[in-house]
């Protein structure tokens, strides 16, 4: 049998809520349609955004919300997306599906969404097309609280009051979509548009986030943070507070991005590859890491996820700018891994995004009409909800196993435990295996005969299984009771391919 030792006599890290983070782009229907259906829609609403979407992104707990993008991020102007809509410009999205963008979700827009979902913003700016006057007016004309152009017109536009902005993404993949750069030249632009990322007084700091890696390139991390971590500052990290990486799960053919596969047809052989690549995210944190830790050995960095998730082939029918995909208990396995891989090294991982919020890429949500259905990966989120803002604890596994073969072979079950305030403990794990279920004895280091199990959730089906229109509840997290107490011991045993989740009181 396997053994999870816990130690719970010391706390590490505190695992940031927005690890838990998401990504909403203009992108297919994950904005409109998605999040935002405007005032005058049959859809019920508050002011424009989905009440039934914006209700369970809510009881999800997302903390944080990224956007406009994505490679979008780069060809966005602002100032296109503010004042009357009807006044609005119309343009191409050029990026994904040649739609029109008529602008109608903007600044205001985004603004009342996080408001609605009560989660911190993170705004994406164009460093990629735009200038930095463009940029440094954005930021003024969210956060200035006085009189100067930008504020002036915000209030023109209805808005006296600035908005938070807890973070600011300087560019978005400048490696690629966001102007070809090499790290050099985009460091040196990072440094220069950073500089007019102002804090204005009275105003909480701005987080600001560097374009990071794409997956393994490391020559990127060390090139972006020699030119861009600056030991000379008084915060040694004055000149950023995170570092972006990028990394999405193809399933099936890694280097060509016109075939990835099926999000719901798939052999085995195909299911552990995909949870291999998955699980390439531990490697890639840990090297990504290793490097930032010659720069900045006080982790005063943060290693932003800020897109991550499985990327399939788009659904029959569907337009293929529109990246709109399923999502069955593979992805919810895929999500249950990085999530745990994140909490675990939540000393450097300070934020996560899985790409994308609704109705693109690995979403938690998707919809029809006026109809929307939760995913497998939503209920994921929401049962590892019970780690944000608690304290990691050490966690090791013994003789679990692997699952998968060859080149696919990875470990049957991947973990995390936490503590919180309250002193709960938390206890996340995934079973990898299609063959069997997996029995583990979970022993607490300090006092374990006096924790007893307070609840107790698993999610699990086959490796193909997904909600539908149809069947919108065939895959949901339930009432987990396959454990047993006694004494100092806790037998647990997860039914194979399963997500668990367990918590232990006092
Ligand atoms: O999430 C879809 C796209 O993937 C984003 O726009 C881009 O940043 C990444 O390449």
């Amino acid at each position: 049998m396997a053994k999870l030792v816990i130690n719970n006599e010391s706390k590490k890290s505190v695992i940031n809520p927005e690890i838990y983070g998401h990504f909403s782009e203009h992108l297919g229907r994950c904005i409109y349609e998605g999040l935002y259906v405007g005032e005058n829609s049959d859809i019920p609403n508050v002011n424009g955004m989905r009440k039934d979407v914006v209700d369970a992104l809510k009881e999800m707990k997302i903390p944080v919300l990224r956007w406009p993008g994505g490679c979008f991020a780069d060809e966005y102007h602002w100032m296109d997306g503010i004042g009357p809509k009807e006044k609005r410009k119309k343009m191409i999205n050029t990026h994904w599906g040649g739609v029109v963008e008529d602008n109608s979700f903007g600044t205001h827009e985004f603004f009342e969404l996080c408001r609605q979902l009560g989660c911190k913003t993170y705004v994406n700016a164009n460093l990629g097309s735009g200038t930095v006057r463009e940029m440094s007016e954005w930021i003024e004309y969210i956060t200035f609280n006085g009189v100067s152009p930008m504020a002036d017109l915000r209030k023109e536009n209805g808005h006296e009051e600035p908005w938070v902005v807890d973070y600011v993404g300087v560019g978005n993949e400048n490696w690629g979509c966001g102007g070809n750069m090499r790290p050099s030249h985009y460091a040196d632009e990072y440094r220069r548009y950073q500089t007019y990322v102002r804090n204005y007084a009275g105003n909480q700091p701005i987080k600001k986030i560097c374009c990071g890696p794409n997956v393994d390139d490391y020559a990127w991390t060390r090139g972006v943070l020699e030119t861009c971590f600056d030991h000379t500052e008084p915060r040694a990290h004055g000149l950023m507070d995170g570092l972006s990486l990028h990394y999405y799960t193809l399933p099936e053919t890694e280097d060509d991005w016109n075939y990835k596969g099926s999000a719901t047809k798939f052999t085995e052989e195909v299911f552990y590859q995909t949870l291999k690549r998955g699980y390439f995210m531990e490697e890639l944190v840990t090297k990504h890491g290793n490097i930032m830790n010659e720069f900045d050995p006080d982790k005063k960095i943060g290693l932003m996820v800020d897109e991550w998730g499985i990327w399939t082939d788009v659904e029959p029918g569907t337009n293929p700018g529109f990246l709109y995909q399923q999502s069955t208990m593979r992805d919810a396995l895929v999500a249950g891994m990085s999530l745990n891989i994140f909490n675990k090294h939540s000393d450097r991982v300070k934020m996560a995004n899985i790409a994308q919020l609704i109705n693109v890429l690995q979403s938690v949500m998707l919809t029809d009409g006026s109809n929307m259905i939760k995913t497998p990966t939503y209920y994921v989120f929401s049962m590892y909800s019970i780690h944000q803002g608690a304290s990691l604890l050490s966690s090791e596994l013994l003789n679990a196993g692997t699952v998968g073969k060859g080149k696919n072979e990875l470990p049957k079950i991947l973990e995390s435990a936490s503590e919180g305030e309250d002193g709960i403990i938390n206890i996340t794990l995934t079973n990898n295996s299609l063959e069997s279920s997996e029995d583990v004895e979970i022993v607490l280091t300090k006092d374990p005969a006096s924790y007893d199990v307070c609840e107790a959730k698993v999610l699990k089906g086959a490796m193909d299984a997904h909600n539908t229109f149809e069947a919108p509840e065939n895959v949901k997290a339930e009432k987990f009771e396959g454990f047993a107490k006694s004494g100092e011991s806790l037998k647990v045993t997860m039914p194979k391919c399963s997500v668990v989740s367990i918590r232990l009181k006092k």
